[in-house]
């Protein structure tokens, strides 16, 4: 199973990335493919919806290999990154009937959830299937020591339940497609 990351800020000093990391690091662990899909490399002038882009075309290419998603985004004045959206607008047809996950970020203790009842929101309109669980990484820049490993143990066992259920949904998806 191949399960891309997205990393949805280019934000120079982003804490986002060592959740990112963390979520990458636990993918491969439980056996499936991934790799982080940076906003950085898909940066564009204006939104372009055309498929036509470079970044869109490569974008395109990961979407439509993926099994399911999981989006790392923290929250910026009660949403998502800008840039995050203008890169998911790249593509549409792509992303459809694939189970997505949110991983919420934020320095305060609520994880980044805002941002990530959003995502939920726009995932639908993209034909995805959001699952129910997240991952919440609250007070961020003390959750991670200096070499980007995780203080708090509980996260082990949350990102089990978080990945458990997105296996699932992928399974059910593939059984649903052979019917
Ligand atoms: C423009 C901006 C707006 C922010 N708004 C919020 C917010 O609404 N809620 C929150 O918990 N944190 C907010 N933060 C703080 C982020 O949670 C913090 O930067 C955290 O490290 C995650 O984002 P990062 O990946 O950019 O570091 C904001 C940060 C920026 C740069």
């Amino acid at each position: 199973m191949y399960i891309p990351i997205i990393l949805g800020t280019g934000r120079k000093g982003r804490q986002s990335e060592k959740a990112a990391n963390f979520m990458m690091q636990e993918t491969t662990k439980a056996g499936l493919e991934s790799e982080i899909i940076d906003v950085r490399d898909y940066r564009i002038d204006a939104t372009d919806s055309t498929g036509e882009s470079p970044q869109a075309k490569k974008l395109a290419e990961k979407i439509v290999k993926a099994d399911g998603l999981i989006i790392v985004s923290p929250e910026y004045n009660h949403g998502y990154p800008g840039e995050l959206k203008m890169m998911l607008d790249m593509l549409y047809k792509e992303y459809a009937g694939k189970p997505v996950g949110f991983c919420g970020v934020s320095a305060g203790g609520l994880g980044g959830s805002r941002a990530v009842e959003q995502l939920r929101l726009v995932s639908i309109e993209f034909h995805m299937l959001p699952i129910r669980e997240a991952m919440y990484f609250s007070t961020v820049q003390s959750l991670f020591d200096e070499k980007g490993n995780i203080k708090d143990e509980s996260y082990f066992k949350r990102v089990e339940t978080f990945l458990d259920e997105m296996i699932k949904y992928i399974k059910n998806n593939i059984k649903g497609k052979s019917k």
